[in-house]
């Protein structure tokens, strides 16, 4: 996957700061597991900050659904009424939400003080509202049905960028989707007059499957205008001031959250701020993005209303940054009902280190296929968790040629295992079956 990097970006390594390190155990979070994802960044990038490049079709693939999924029939979220109809339209070719995302919508995991996310949102409100007593308004119940242009235009995103394809985002319609990125509501909170913004929301990506990527996560976005009269008597242009406000800010916060940690800040791109940074923590013997960040453009303030200001901005990824906080080894927990997860976790309580209480043995099954041009590795997750749910824990390419004729194979390795229990061969074999024939039906791939 991922690698994605939506956001094509010029990264650069040049570490900035440096802090000193008491990195807790290896290996939670892995690098990229296969080429397909290895563009540019970490995967943590691929989460916060990037949007993918890998290959895109450009044209929505109902096929990809998944009807099985029970779901609630109506969903209330920040006072819109939400029925399953207006997300999942199975005969409209520009909706391209499968029942598995529907589901998702509402559980809103941010807003639950005992999960993590919760505790992890509630920790950062707390750093803002001691560094800026409480001047920031928060905002974490906004709905996340939002148009295109919410989503893309008014984030200055190129109408021809990769992040707007139907591989990599979820369209309720052509002109609707599931927003993929809390920036989203950078525009319409600027317009009502916000100075200082706290946006938590679930957001939605197609993508592949591991153990750091699902394709619903939750981000925290935070935006702060100044007036002029704040940097004239700091000897700064504008733009400088508020690029040290920032990472002194973002510095202070991943202090609060993991004590002494090494960090550095990396020079990059994205389309709704200049300059870019990210800010990557050293973990694991590895560095990872945990926030993308920088100074807004100054054309989205003058769009808003707000010309005379400068502003900061920043996105950063709730789960891994949780993930990191509270050992938890795999994406997929976060989203469990098991009460040996969710007992462990208490209001109030950050960086309480996570007790696996099984490790149930993985089941491998391999898939080979020829593929068309159309397919994409995204459509292939999508068509895998469809139908073995969380059971699936990694697809992963492992072998990729074209013979003499031009025809391409991929080889997949599936990696199937439950966080709650032991699978049976019986059952795996079933899967794996059914899995096959909605591979080779939906995707028009030729098994091998
Ligand atoms: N929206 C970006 C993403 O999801 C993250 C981000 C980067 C948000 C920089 C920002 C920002 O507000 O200034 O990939």
């Amino acid at each position: 996957m991922l690698i994605h990097t939506r956001f094509a970006r010029a990264l650069s390594t040049n570490p900035a700061l440096h802090m000193a390190s008491s990195l807790p155990h290896p290996h939670l979070l892995r690098p990229p597991s296969s080429h397909l994802r290895s563009h540019l960044l970490s995967p943590f990038s691929s989460r916060f900050l990037s949007f993918s490049s890998s290959p895109s079709s450009t044209v929505p693939n109902p096929s990809t659904k998944n009807f099985k999924t029970a779901t609630a029939a109506l969903l209330e979220i920040g006072g819109v009424k939400i029925a399953k109809e207006d997300v999942v339209k199975e005969d409209d070719p520009t909706n391209n939400v499968p029942d598995t995302i529907y589901s998702k919508i509402g559980l809103q995991l941010h807003r639950r003080d005992n999960h993590p996310l919760g505790i992890l949102k509630n920790a950062i409100y707390d750093y803002f509202d001691t560094s800026y007593s409480a001047k920031f308004v928060k905002f974490d119940d906004l709905c996340p049905i939002v148009s295109v242009k919410e989503n893309f235009d008014d984030v200055l995103v190129p109408a021809d960028h990769v992040s707007r394809s139907y591989n990599d985002t979820y369209y309720v319609d052509s002109q609707t989707v599931l927003r993929c990125h809390t920036s989203a509501h950078q525009a319409e909170l600027l317009r009502k007059g916000h100075t200082h913004i706290l946006v938590t929301g679930d957001v939605y990506r197609r993508d592949s499957i591991d153990s750091t990527h699902y394709p619903v996560f939750h981000q925290m976005e935070g935006l702060r205008l100044f007036s002029s009269d704040e940097w004239l008597g700091s000897g700064m242009d504008g733009t400088s001031y508020a690029a040290t406000d920032l990472k002194k800010l973002l510095e202070g916060l991943a202090k609060h959250l993991f004590g002494t940690v090494e960090m550095r800040w990396v020079d990059t791109y994205f389309p709704f701020t200049n300059p870019s940074f990210e800010l990557e923590i050293y973990f694991q013997e590895k560095w990872m993005e945990v926030l993308g960040c920088g100074v807004t453009e100054q054309e989205i303030l003058g769009r808003n209303g707000r010309q005379d200001h400068v502003a900061w901005a920043f996105g950063l990824g709730l789960e891994r940054l949780a993930m990191v906080l509270f050992d938890i080894p795999d994406i997929r927990l976060f989203w469990t009902n098991d009460q040996r997860f969710t007992s462990q976790f208490s209001e109030g309580k950050l960086g309480v280190k996570f007790k696996p209480f099984s490790k149930f043995p993985p089941c491998y099954k391999d898939m080979s296929f020829w593929i068309s041009d159309a397919f994409t590795e995204n459509n292939l997750c999508e068509v895998v968790r469809g139908l073995a749910g969380d059971l699936v824990e990694e697809v992963q390419l492992i072998d990729n040629f074209t013979n003499k004729k031009g025809m391409t194979s991929h080889c997949y390795r599936i990696a199937y295992r439950s966080m709650e229990r032991s699978l049976t061969d019986e059952e795996i074999n079933q899967l794996q079956w059914n899995v096959r024939e909605a591979v080779q039906d939906k995707l028009k791939v030729v098994l091998r």
